[in-house]
């Protein structure tokens, strides 16, 4: 790809588009980018380029004739090449990655014209310009930031420019939809944590998630690209689903509050258990099906300290049992073992409220949990759920828990006692 950039202020360009990702590439000869001072075609003295406007009013305009010497003579050294020739004007179609690609792909040489003062002489665009192209609703002083920008944009998408063709493809409006959320190092910054799906390296799961935010992002920033977009296939069609459901609940305005809970809040923990309960009877799922835990029990959590509550807005959103004492059962797994020697906690119980399921509360439990057991100086969580538990397992492994066997709980008469356990070693903040 050649391009030629026609301005009165060729060294400004050039410093900018010779530098970086730009300018290797240009030092490699995959791509050719000049910029050409049109002052060097004036046919005065003065090598002057613009004059009056007709019928009066503020400021000058460039004059057609430098512009078309300019011009011809950049077109008497590619005639060979399939050319565009296109002027950057706040009057132009608005530039967009299509307009990118489509320039990228059609032309093999762009000649990109930059207008200062109040113009260009209409008659130059009449007769040598292709398409006009604007940078946005607003006005530049000059069409330079506007010709880099599109030099830019169609560049890095030559092959040779960027390291490899993904560096773009699975970028913001390559396929009609904004890009996911990207963190880097350390994985705790002031107290905000890095996504544990992408430190587990589980690439699909990664996908997955990356994919549900490029639509989630897409759709409250860009309502109008959303509209536009059309599934690209199977999974697309069902993380759509899994965004109207997720439309439906309620949405955290402010960041769930953890405390210890007191015995005031037993009510607001047994709604949470009855649902649960319900909810597990529906799926199939053997687990919370008999008394478990009863309100005996929780009181005791509460009593020892044990029991926590997630309120939202004052509202009870969830609550969790993690206990410091020894669990027998915990003592005899199977099939695995587990990873951790030194002293763990373990989290017995666990629920969300009705309202708040499905959403960011589940996940932010068990941050809650993480921090609690950081707080009580331990570097382990452990955990164990039922293999039908679909929703438990999701969140465990989200979390960054481990499968590590499985258990056998004592559990009430005829009910199915069989577990799989989970581990967490925290990492060293
Ligand atoms: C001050 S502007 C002229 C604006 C012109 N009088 C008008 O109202 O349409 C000077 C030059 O800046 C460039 N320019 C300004 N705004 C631009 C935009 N949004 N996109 C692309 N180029 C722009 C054009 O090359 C233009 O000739």
């Amino acid at each position: 790809m050649r391009i030629d950039i026609m301005t009165l202020f060729p060294e400004t360009v050039n410093a900018f588009l010779h530098e970086s990702i730009l300018g290797r590439a240009a030092k490699k000869g995959v791509i050719q980018i000049n910029c050409v001072q049109i002052r060097d075609y004036t046919e005065n003295k003065q090598r002057q380029v613009d004059d009056y406007p007709y019928g009066g009013g503020w400021g000058c305009v460039l004059m057609a004739q430098p512009l078309k010497s300019c011009l011809d003579s950049i077109m008497s050294t590619t005639k060979d090449l399939h050319s565009r020739v296109i002027y950057l004007s706040p009057q132009g179609v608005p530039f967009t990655q299509e307009t990118a690609k489509r320039l990228k792909r059609d032309y093999e040489h762009l000649v990109l014209v930059c207008g200062h003062y109040e113009g260009v002489d209409e008659r130059f665009i009449e007769a040598c310009v292709d398409e006009e192209i604007s940078l946005g609703d607003f006005v530049l002083t000059g069409g330079e930031i506007a010709a880099m920008a599109v030099a830019d944009a169609v560049c890095r998408l030559v092959p040779g420019v960027l390291a490899d063709e993904q560096c773009y493809t699975g970028e913001s409006h390559w396929d009609g939809l904004l890009e996911y959320p990207q963190y880097t190092r350390p994985e705790r910054w002031e107290g905000r944590e890095a996504p544990p799906v992408l430190l587990e390296g589980n690439h699909d799961k990664i996908q997955l998630w990356r994919r549900k935010k490029q639509l989630e992002r897409t759709k409250e920033r860009r309502p109008d690209l959303f509209r536009a977009f059309v599934p690209v296939d199977r999974q697309d069609e069902e993380l759509l689903r899994q965004l109207e459901r997720d439309e439906k609940r309620v949405r955290l305005t402010e960041k769930p509050v953890c405390r210890p809970a007191e015995a005031g809040d037993l009510p607001d923990i047994l709604a949470m258990v009855a649902c649960a309960r319900e909810t597990l009877r529906r799926r199939g799922v053997d687990q919370w099906q008999g008394e478990y835990p009863a309100e005996e029990q929780l009181r005791r959590d509460i009593g020892r300290g044990e029991c926590f509550l997630l309120t939202h807005r004052g509202e009870a959103a969830a609550f969790f049992v993690l206990s410091r004492l020894p669990e027998e059962d915990y003592e005899r797994i199977r099939d695995g073992k587990w990873g951790y020697d030194g002293p763990c906690c373990v989290l017995h119980r666990a629920a969300v409220a009705e309202k708040y399921r499905g959403g960011e509360v589940s996940a932010l439990m068990l941050r809650c949990v993480e921090e609690q057991a950081r707080a009580w100086g331990l570097r382990c969580v452990r955990t164990d759920t039922h293999r039908k538990n679909k929703a438990m397992l999701a969140l465990l492994r989200d979390g960054g828990f481990r499968y590590r066997g499985n258990l056998e709980i004592s559990a009430e008469p005829g009910r199915d006692p069989r577990r799989q356990a989970y581990e967490k070693i925290l990492k060293d903040r």
